[in-house]
């Protein structure tokens, strides 16, 4: 099939497009209307369907007779453990789960957090959540506290599900005091907290609320999948926005579902029965996508990866994995990519394992830069396909679409548009900008189905954050070009979010966090780059008038509290008090300009800054700091 007639019909009929595609997921109801549009700029795919996103996923296959191929392997070298499920096993663990949430008052529409490390356990709260209609939100463990409590007081938990302890490399990190910590600040409270006992730390539970477990799980009865209707929200998932409040991304059933199933089989050439090893965390979108719902509605077995991918034990970690359980295809971010070539340049790690049956590498999570590309092309000797996307989309705008044709590949491109969607590059105006030239990247509306249809409860932010800067397209947020042959490439982000080691962040969220200190009057964040993490944010603060304390104990206290209020994922460690910001006459910090100076790239002295020489003071920090090498 070639990209390019598939991608045109997806473009002049995408009702008829979809529709087709609908045929190959389970309908208790069929969709009496593809698509809705008659209160745009929000669409509604599949509208009068009826489908369970848990059948889909788990109960189908077994009523295909496939009940016993394996849907899941837990690979855990941080406590040693290998542990499989047959998808009869899996339905029967996610069944007795949903019994669980269900003596527990939850119900279809009722929202459950999940915070939780990789353990198969996360798999199944959030399967059994689907099985009965509550609305799973996923919090990433590396996040602190005040995070998850901004969270519980948006999503408003009947239920969270979370686990003593997760395990970094061979660093055990409690989460229940983290948990416990999060109910403390936030104003909504769960009515219970379900508690994975893990061996290497247990937690105190709070009577009342807190509930074992395996104990309660042990007596829980099975429950059944409950219809639900296309539009009904499946999960939020929450994602860093410019402030420090995360927007809530929603994901429907029936558009995900279909496109979950589409997505195995065109971009990434996947058969029903194959082990399809996603090495990332279910905390990301990458992990909903790709850990569990696409590969277990496409009837392969996903992998459930709880490690590094160095230092557990080596750099060889990957192709163990890969070797051992029969991977033919490996997504992960480039980041990982990087630590295993800093650690193992020549691949000597590589040459211990067979990897005859692996058949291609898929990179995202941020731009994949060339040399990554290159090293990972020459070392395993199969297509390295970077694609691009982003929580909102739920899977790959941009990709090369191996079920449908490998293209050329272009590396520090994600290739061409996905079948679906519509990509544009606008400039300021609105007009298309002719090839090579850096603008706006928008996708013409509407997204296709699996998209984000709003944002949790506030439709006003979804049209004011995406929908607003251009009629009719949807914004991604990010900067970058079409070249003369149709391909994308995805350069920086129009805001101020930063990509560290592959996860998403908000440089305003943490200069809120800096400012909250006593002694800090101004700060900037910024993202500089980083040859393993791709950026690290930078921090630059202004003490008050007076303040006399030793500048070093004050930065201790500024990573500290960042680490404490958004948490270790944020990777804050670089930070300096300098005497001035540089500004613009009306005030905005330069903060692209700064970040030019520490990248070491020519940059245009700003016509409207106010005072050039502050320039060079900052200049300086930044050298002091290890940074503006190569200007
Ligand atoms: N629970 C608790 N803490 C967590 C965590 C979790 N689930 N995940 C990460 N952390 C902590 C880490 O322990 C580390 O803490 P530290 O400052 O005390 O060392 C911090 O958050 C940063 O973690 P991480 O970004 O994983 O950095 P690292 O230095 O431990 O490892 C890499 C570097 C490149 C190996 C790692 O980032 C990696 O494997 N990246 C893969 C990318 C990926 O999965 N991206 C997801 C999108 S596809
Ligand atoms: P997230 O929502 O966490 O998945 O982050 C999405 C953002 O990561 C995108 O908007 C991009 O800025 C960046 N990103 C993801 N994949 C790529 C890629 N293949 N190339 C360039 N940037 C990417």
């Amino acid at each position: 099939m070639d990209y390019q007639s598939v991608y045109n019909r997806s473009m002049q009929d995408p009702e008829g497009f979809w529709r087709e595609a609908a045929q190959d997921i389970h309908w208790y109801q069929q969709p009496t209307q593809i698509l809705d549009q008659t209160n745009q700029p929000i669409y509604h795919w599949f509208v009068g369907g009826e489908l369970n996103t848990c059948y889909n996923a788990l109960d189908y296959h077994i009523d295909q007779g496939r009940g016993e191929q394996l849907a899941l392997i837990y690979d855990s070298p941080v406590t040693n453990t290998i542990k499989k499920y047959t998808y009869h096993q899996l339905r029967n663990e996610v069944a007795q789960f949903a019994g669980v949430l269900r003596d527990n008052d939850v119900n279809k529409g009722d929202r459950v957090i999940i915070y939780m490390p990789m353990v198969p356990e996360a798999v199944i709260a959030m399967l059994a959540c689907a099985r009965i209609g509550a609305i799973h939100s996923v919090v990433f463990g590396g996040f602190a506290a005040k995070e998850l409590a901004t969270r519980i007081d948006d999503a408003k938990p009947k239920l969270i599900a979370s686990a003593s302890c997760g395990i970094e490399g061979k660093k055990i990190v409690k989460y229940k005091p983290l948990l416990d910590e999060a109910i403390n600040l936030s104003t909504h409270k769960p009515a219970k907290c379900l508690i994975l006992q893990r061996p290497q730390e247990l937690a105190s539970l709070q009577a009342g609320r807190d509930l074992d477990w395996q104990l309660t799980t042990a007596t829980a009865k099975p429950v059944d999948c409950v219809p639900m209707a296309a539009t009904d929200p499946l999960y939020i998932l929450y994602t860093s926005g410019t402030t420090g409040i995360p927007k809530g991304v929603v994901r429907d059933t029936g558009g995900y579902t279909v496109a979950m199933k589409w997505s195995m089989k065109y971009v990434y050439n996947v058969q029903p029965g194959e082990i399809y090893w996603a090495a990332s965390d279910v905390g990301w979108v990458v992990g909903h996508s790709y850990i569990v719902y696409a590969p277990l509605i496409n009837g392969n077995t996903t992998i459930v990866y709880e490690g590094k991918p160095v230092g557990t034990p080596d750099p060889g970690a990957f192709w163990r994995v890969i070797e051992e359980h029969k991977v033919c295809i490996l997504f992960t971010a480039p980041t990982a990519f990087r630590a295993i070539k800093k650690e193992d340049p020549n691949g000597e790690y590589l040459k211990k394992y067979n990897l005859s049956h692996f058949r291609a590498l898929f990179l995202a999570g941020e731009r994949c830069d060339p040399d990554t590309l290159f090293w990972a092309q020459e070392k395993l000797q199969v297509p390295v396909i970077d694609h691009w996307w982003q929580t909102e989309t739920g899977w790959a705008i941009a990709a090369n679409c191996l079920g449908l044709e490998l293209l050329p590949i272009k590396p520090g491109s994600p290739t061409k548009p996905v079948p679906g969607y519509n990509v544009q590059c606008l400039n300021e105006r609105g007009e298309t900008i002719s090839d090579d030239d850096i603008g706006n990247i928008v996708i013409k509306l509407p997204m296709p189905p699996g998209c984000l249809p709003t944002l949790w409860n506030n439709d006003e932010r979804f049209k004011q954050s995406y929908l607003s800067a251009y009629s009719g397209y949807y914004l991604t947020g990010d900067a970058g070009y079409k070249d003369r042959d149709g391909y994308l490439w995805i350069m920086s982000r129009i805001d101020d979010i930063i990509n560290v080691a592959g996860h998403r962040l908000s440089t305003g969220g943490m200069e809120e966090v800096l400012a909250s200190h006593p002694n800090v009057a101004e700060c900037a964040v910024i993202g500089v780059a980083d040859a393993l993490k791709g950026e690290l944010p930078l921090g630059l603060v202004v003490l008050k008038a007076g303040v006399e304390r030793s500048e070093a104990e004050i930065i201790k206290e500024l990573v500290q509290l960042v680490r404490d209020k958004i948490g270790p994922v944020a990777a804050f460690k670089i930070a300096a008090v300098v005497k001035r910001l540089p500004k613009t006459r009306s005030g905005k910090i330069l903060r692209g300009t700064m970040k030019k100076i520490a990248d070491g790239q020519t940059y245009k002295m700003p016509a409207t800054i106010d005072d050039p020489t502050i320039l060079d003071e900052i200049t300086e920090t930044l050298k002091q700091l290890g940074y503006h090498q190569s200007a």
